[in-house]
């Protein structure tokens, strides 16, 4: 395996239907309109040196390394800024250019440190490249002159410094930051010789930088380097694959030094990512081999007992044993499984075939419950699909775009990154959220409307928004008619006209003036191709699923499902939550969105399978845990979830975690749930299996095997090795026959195949086929369930309310730099931004409690009170806090209700009714949190375990 170095055309590429021809060293080249005479002789093979243009930015014409000759014109073109012409005739090698580039090289040598041989980027430098290109023997000038040899070096970020005496002030950082980025963070400053980068007069730490990583990919010296570049060396080798953070599904290059993993280098044929990253991908990877890993099989009888470390033949075994037993004991419906959104595909796909098969129940389910479980249900109801309509680069055509119940600056950091550009490019922006997220004012963006609406009453907004549309005349009358079902839409119409609805009577309710709704709305029908971007701020409420459907109401109303630049479009949370979704991990569905009482589809599982299947749905988490508090349920097998945490009413989901008599939990780390679970089953982290994950745009991507697996098995094979142990035999000896079987027996999957991807490097599903290739956009001509079906979204204010008791709303949500429940961020330096969770409370609210910056506070629902460090910010609207959930020992879901989706029990995380006020000491919780995290969590180490 060689290091993959991907072509640079040194500017990007074009897309034109007007195609031109010139001749470069005597050979004819036809290219699309404005392809630069650079990326022209780019097209031919033909490398002209260069510095200051890489092909991800637009060219800026600086350091005149690429000069070259075109005949009928005077002195020596940048070939990067300038645009190749029908019967141009261009010369990109001879003497004179020659001796130009040498002069040109000499220059930046001479004000460069001459430490090649020990420098960390040596073999990996473009300066160094283009010095050996251009035949630079010799420095004429000497090093005596003026020099930045002495320049500082910043060495403040965790991951990476900024060595100045080696910047060459070609200024692709910057423009990576403003163009890519969209952060400016980076200014060139002073002029000719006095030219230096900054950021911001600081230094990174204390600066605007993400951490993004994008100037350090684009700096062509040493200047910008990785940190673990410097400390191990250059990669030698490197393997494609994919992030295992958040549903943007990035690829990147794994570069490696035997199987220690150098960097992460994002990669430019990525389908999600187009080469960039954030810090959470493109650094935040050492968790994988974090000492805290735990790698052997440990078992034990009773939580309280110490963890005992046994071979995994042992601990297989016993598993197996204790749910056969509890299925004796207490009936087959007694046990059940968790599958997880961390893991691949295939692995999700064994685990709920193990509960189906092997359990011969249904009671599987995973964390989209908790997330994205009401966009399932709300699209396949109204568009016929559980999923997004549209692929990211669909956001480059929005005309305007309406982001609600999301922060895509923080979740999706890679796709606001897309975003933000077209933003930039001049499309319109609506923001409704309760709090100032970043987007609705950042450099060179800023809404034409932000909606701060109280947390809860999301439905009414959009019922608001759509009543506008139907009674201001501005629906679209023609898509409706040849597009949707009459009867539903003249139903809806109907109700959504009733004054009730209007923007001025519900304004009480969501706090949006009147005035700014309407001209939301008139924004969104007429301002040309607009686009609905939505998260877990819209489907974590009790009327998750008719938000979901008022989006839907709200887009075909307008025409805007089916074509560029438009569509509905969830944010997903995890990695593989749509995959996870997809491959059969509800209680009442098979892989494919089929439902276990349809006859055929259960057929066709149970002929591959060769067991009878239960035409039952299953129990939902919820359903489990309430069910295991009241004795019925007993027994769990939970890959790498972390329910003790990430789930709400924290309390409640640890009763029921005590109540059973077998938990068997497989992570990577001793996570929160673990302290629970009788069974440990070391994990695998992505960098050490093959698999695919499916992003938030239902794209297919490879995850490719690094490293062996640290506890020695691959979590599929774990699964395999239980399901054996079971009596329900699985045999693969290989993930790629995994996906074989998904495909036979998943139609939206039929053509999906290792070979496929590793041909085509990702594929959109439905990929069978009707759509060998993958289908980027969905509904294109007719909707997947034929007519387009408005659905009736009476808004119904939720159960939990404020009053004199607790009369603030917490809404929850989740940083940059943190993830989830933290367990592989807390591990990394991404805690140097996040040590703690904190909440951010309006300077009214604090002061009406005595509360300062700073100081700890009491915060309690009628679910419980936790402790923690109060942030006054203007981010926030009076009468809402907000918090995030990375820190366990923070215990946000103590604090959340057990309130759910009328329709999918995914929780109201958004909407917790509390109090806060000083105080000088954890909650109980708290302290009895501290307490278990010793005494459930002590290990034993067996004489001869693991062999
Ligand atoms: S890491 Fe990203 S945000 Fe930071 S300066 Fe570089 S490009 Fe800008
Ligand atoms: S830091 Fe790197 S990319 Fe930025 S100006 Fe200097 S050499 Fe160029
Ligand atoms: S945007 Fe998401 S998928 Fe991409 S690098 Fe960041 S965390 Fe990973
Ligand atoms: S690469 Fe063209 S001027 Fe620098």
């Amino acid at each position: 395996m060689a290091l993959i170095k991907e072509f640079d055309t040194g500017t990007p590429i074009r897309v034109s239907e007007t195609l031109i021809t010139l001749t470069i060293d005597g050979q004819q080249v036809t290219v699309p309109h404005g392809t630069s005479v650079m990326a022209a002789a780019a097209s031919m093979g033909t490398q002209v040196p260069k510095l200051c243009a890489t092909d991800s930015l637009e060219p800026f014409g600086s350091c005149r390394l690429c000069l070259v000759q075109i005949e009928g014109r005077r002195g020596y073109p940048a070939s990067c800024t300038t645009p190749a012409e029908a019967g141009m005739v261009v010369h990109t090698e001879n003497g004179a250019i020659a001796k130009r580039r040498r002069g040109v090289m000499e220059l930046y040598i001479s004000d460069h440190p001459l430490t090649c041989l020990t420098c960390s980027a040596n073999g990996d430098c473009e300066l160094q490249d283009m010095a050996g290109k251009v035949g630079l023997r010799d420095v004429r000038y000497g090093y005596e002159g003026e020099n930045h040899l002495a320049a500082p070096t910043d060495d403040s970020n965790p991951y990476f410094t900024f060595e100045a005496s080696k910047c060459i002030a070609c200024s692709r950082c910057v423009r990576a930051c403003e163009d890519i980025q969209g952060t400016f963070a980076l200014t060139m400053e002073g002029r000719g010789f006095a030219s230096k980068i900054s950021a911001g007069g600081t230094d990174f730490m204390g600066s605007e930088c993400v951490s993004c990583g994008a100037c350090v990919q684009a700096c062509p010296t040493a200047t910008l380097n990785e940190k673990a570049v410097i400390k191990l060396g250059t990669p030698e080798h490197s393997v494609v694959t994919t992030c295992a953070y958040c549903g943007v599904g990035c690829s990147f290059k794994a570069e490696m030094k035997g199987e220690t993993v150098v960097r992460m280098v994002p990669y430019k044929d990525g389908g999600a990512n187009a080469g960039h990253s954030c810090v959470k991908g493109r650094f935040a990877f050492g968790y994988a081999t974090h000492k805290d890993r735990k790698t052997k099989p440990m078992i034990r009888a009773a939580i309280t007992d110490p963890w005992q470390e046994v071979s995994w033949e042992v601990a297989i075994a016993h598993a197996a044993s204790e749910f056969k037993r509890i299925q004796a004991k207490h009936g087959q419906n007694s046990v059940g499984g968790i599958t997880s959104s961390r893991c691949t595909n295939e692995e999700t796909f064994l685990v709920q075939k193990l509960i189906r098969g092997a359990f011969g129940n249904n009671n599987v389910d995973t964390c989209a419950r908790v997330c994205h479980s009401p966009t399932g249900y709300g699209l396949s109801t109204t568009l016929g699909t559980s999923a997004g309509t549209q692929d990211f680069a669909s956001v480059e055509h929005s005309d305007v775009i309406l982001v609600i119940g999301a922060n895509p600056t923080d979740g999706h950091p890679v796709f606001a990154s897309r975003m933000k550009r077209r933003l930039r490019d001049g499309a319109k922006l609506i923001v409704a959220d309760p709090r100032k997220i970043d987007l609705v004012k950042s450099p060179h963006i800023r809404a034409q409307h932000h909606l701060p609406l109280l947390p809860g009453t999301n439905v009414a907004l959009l019922n608001a928004l759509s009543h506008v549309i139907v009674t201001e005349g501005l629906i679209n009358q023609d898509y409706v008619r040849e597009r949707c079902d009459l009867d539903a839409f003249e139903g809806w119409a109907r109700f959504i006209a009733m004054e009730h609805n209007s923007p001025e009577a519900t304004a009480a309710l969501t706090g949006v003036p009147a005035v700014d709704v309407r001209a939301a709305a008139r924004l969104f029908a007429t301002g040309g191709a607009a686009a609905i971007y939505y998260g877990l701020g819209i489907t974590e409420h009790s009327q998750g699923t008719t938000a979901v459907m008022a989006m839907a109401n709200l887009a075909m109303a307008t025409g805007n499902i089916g074509k560029l630049g438009a569509g509905v479009n969830p944010l997903r949370g995890q990695n593989n939550v749509q995959g996870a979704c997809d491959m059969g991990s509800f209680p009442h569905e098979f892989s494919g969105y089929r439902h276990v009482s349809d006859d055929a589809a259960r057929k066709m599982f149970e002929a591959t399978w060769g067991v009878p299947l239960s035409a039952d749905p299953g129990l939902r988490i919820p359903n489990m845990l309430d069910d295991a508090v009241e004795g019925t349920f007993k027994a769990l097998y939970i890959q790498g979830e972390d329910i003790a945490q990430s789930d709400p009413d924290t309390q409640h989901v640890t009763a029921g975690l005590r109540a059973m008599e077998c938990v068997v939990v497989q992570d990577i780390f001793l996570n929160e749930t673990a302290k629970y679970a009788h069974v440990f089953l070391p994990g695998s982290s992505f960098l050490e299996k093959d698999g695919t994950f499916t992003n938030a745009e239902r794209r297919i991507n490879r995850v490719r095997k690094v490293m062996s697996p640290l506890g020695g098995l691959a979590d599929w094979e774990a699964t395999v090795a239980l399901s054996n142990a079971l009596g329900f035999p699985m045999s693969y000896s290989h993930p790629s026959e995994i996906m074989d079987e998904i495909a036979r027996l998943t139609p939206s999957f039929a053509g999906v195949s290792y070979a496929k991807l590793d041909e085509l490097g990702s594929l959109q599903w439905p990929c069978n086929e009707a759509a060998p290739l993958g289908t980027p956009m969905m509904h294109v001509d007719r909707f997947v369930r034929g007519k387009g079906r408005f659905m009736l979204t009476d808004f119904v204010p939720t159960e939990e309310r404020t009053g004199a008791r607790f009369p603030l709303i917490l809404t929850t949500g989740r940083i940059l730099s943190q993830y989830n429940v933290g367990a592989q961020t807390r591990r990394t330096e991404n805690s140097r931004w996040h040590e703690e969770d904190v909440l951010e409370i309006h300077p009214f609210d604090a002061e009406n409690r005595g509360v300062n910056d700073g100081d700890l506070v009491a915060l309690a629902s009628r679910s419980g009170d936790i402790a923690l460090r109060a942030r006054i910010s203007e981010r926030m609207q009076p009468g809402v806090v907000y918090t995030t959930f990375h820190h366990a020992k923070t215990g946000a879901n103590v604090i959340t209700t057990d309130f759910s989706d009328w329709a999918t029990n995914c929780p109201e995380y958004k909407v917790t009714a509390v109090q806060v006020r000083r105080t000088n000491r954890p909650s109980d919780w708290q302290a009895k949190f501290f307490e278990e995290d010793v005494s459930l969590t002590r290990i034993e180490v067996a004489e001869g375990a693991g062999d």
